[in-house]
């Protein structure tokens, strides 16, 4: 079991899943593939227990500190979100 946190809130998800059970935290997403952009989040602690950026992210020249939702897994422990 892993956990995603938001500062509101938190989810219990499977570990090695898929990080798009954020949208029930309020992430907003769009096309699910890594070009849009739409659902890149603020990771406020715990970038050490997501997987390696996709191809996709590393495309998109994201700030270090944001990934995109539908491209990243959560591997093990707590992925908190900067988000209210
Ligand atoms: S939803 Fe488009 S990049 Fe994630």
């Amino acid at each position: 079991m892993a956990t995603i946190k938001t500062q509101s809130g938190s989810l219990d998800v499977i570990a090695g899943g898929s990080m798009e059970s954020a949208g029930e935290l309020g992430v907003l997403f769009g096309c699910h593939r890594g070009v849009c952009g739409k659902c890149a989040t603020d990771i406020a602690a715990g970038m050490d227990n997501l997987s390696e950026r996709s191809d996709e992210e590393k495309a998109m020249d994201l700030d270090p500190s944001r990934r995109l939702m539908c491209q990243c897994r959560i591997m093990q422990g707590t992925v908190e979100l900067d988000l209210p």
